[in-house]
């Protein structure tokens, strides 16, 4: 995909359009195909994708446009580049513009501070942990946009980073008032923990005294091991783990956990899909689920998602 970046602010555009310091992204040959409010046409006979960009720019609730080269026009769009249920799709003659001046991700008063992608090969814990990477505030221009689609997993984020907010080296100073757990499988949310977050620090809030609802209800039932950090020792990396006892890899059950590198010490017992790649996030669609089909438990086997995101609500 051919991507460049238009820097708005030196533009000197011949009849005034109020341009200020607004940042787009453009990925050529690419039109919107749903998902997507039009604000509205716009016409001018020499229409340029840098003056659609500038007409964009200098709207606040325009996030998106997409400009078609051989009609020279120009269309707006409110949606951002990351809102669930925006799609692509390759277009010839169509070059799509998206804002990518925003502080953090954000949606119906709640922002994104962590999103994992499974499969990648890197670990969710270290990503999580490590305070070098940060990639919004503002969102870092050479992060892949597709890694952070809250409307789907686009492959080709895999082999890319897991996306780390810098509010979690703020989080103590942040008034951080709820914490949404959330697993995906593309648009869909699959299972959430939602904690209380006030006081917490990065790495205390996902305990079970905070819960205030889940999938599973307000109340997880026998939980003997919760945690970011979870359960590891140098066979097994369990992390935003919340599973039952340890009794022997075939019997066990859990609600959710994250096997965070190849290598667990149930692989070969488990009838899960890990030991071919990591993260995996495992959860129940209901209740508790199995680790294994031979379990002396009847519930369902667990399941696995394609992402993992952290959401936090500030008091307001
Ligand atoms: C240009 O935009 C800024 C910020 O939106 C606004 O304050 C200013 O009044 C605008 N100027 C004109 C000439 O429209
Ligand atoms: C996210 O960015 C917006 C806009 O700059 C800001 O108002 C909001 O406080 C930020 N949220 C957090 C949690 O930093
Ligand atoms: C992850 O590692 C496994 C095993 O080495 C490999 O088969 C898989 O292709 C890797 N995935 C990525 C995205 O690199
Ligand atoms: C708890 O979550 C369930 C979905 O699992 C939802 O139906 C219910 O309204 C939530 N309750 C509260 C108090 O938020």
């Amino acid at each position: 995909m051919l991507y460049f970046l238009l820097f708005c602010a030196l533009l000197r555009l011949t009849d005034g359009l109020n341009v200020t310091s607004h940042r787009f992204r453009i990925q050529k040959h690419t039109k919107l195909t749903s998902g997507v409010t039009k604000i509205r046409d716009v016409s001018r006979r020499d229409m340029t994708i840098l003056v659609c960009a500038a007409q964009c720019g200098s709207e606040d609730q325009c996030n998106m446009f997409d400009f078609n080269e051989r009609q020279n026009s120009c269309t707006l769009f409110s949606q951002t580049i990351f809102d669930p249920g925006v799609l692509r799709s390759p277009s010839p003659e169509y070059h799509l513009g998206f804002r990518i001046d925003f502080d953090n991700i954000t949606s119906a008063g709640w922002t994104l501070v962590f999103k994992a992608h499974k499969l990648i090969n890197s670990s969710v814990y270290n990503a999580w942990t490590n305070s070098d990477q940060v990639h919004d505030h503002p969102l870092l221009p050479g992060f892949p946009f597709e890694c952070l689609s809250l409307g789907y997993v686009d492959t080709s984020c895999a082999g890319n980073q897991h996306f780390r907010s810098l509010i979690l080296n703020e989080w103590r100073h942040t008034d951080v008032d709820r914490v949404w757990f959330s697993l995906k499988t593309g648009s869909t949310q699959v299972a959430f923990i939602e904690f209380d977050g006030l006081g917490s620090d990065r790495d205390t809030w996902f305990t079970e005294s905070r819960v205030l609802n889940s999938t599973w209800g307000p109340y997880l039932s026998s939980v003997q091991h919760m945690g970011i950090s979870g359960y590891f020792t140098s066979a097994t990396a369990r992390r935003f783990n919340v599973f039952g006892p340890l009794t022997g890899c075939v019997d066990e059950w859990l609600y959710t956990t994250v096997v965070d590198q190849m290598q667990d010490e149930c692989n070969n017992q488990w009838d899960l899909p890990t030991g071919t790649g990591f993260p995996v996030f495992l959860y129940s669609r209901s209740g508790k689920a199995s680790t294994s089909r031979a379990s002396v438990h009847t519930y369902d086997l667990a399941q696995a998602a394609d992402a993992l995101e952290v959401w936090i609500k500030l008091f307001d």
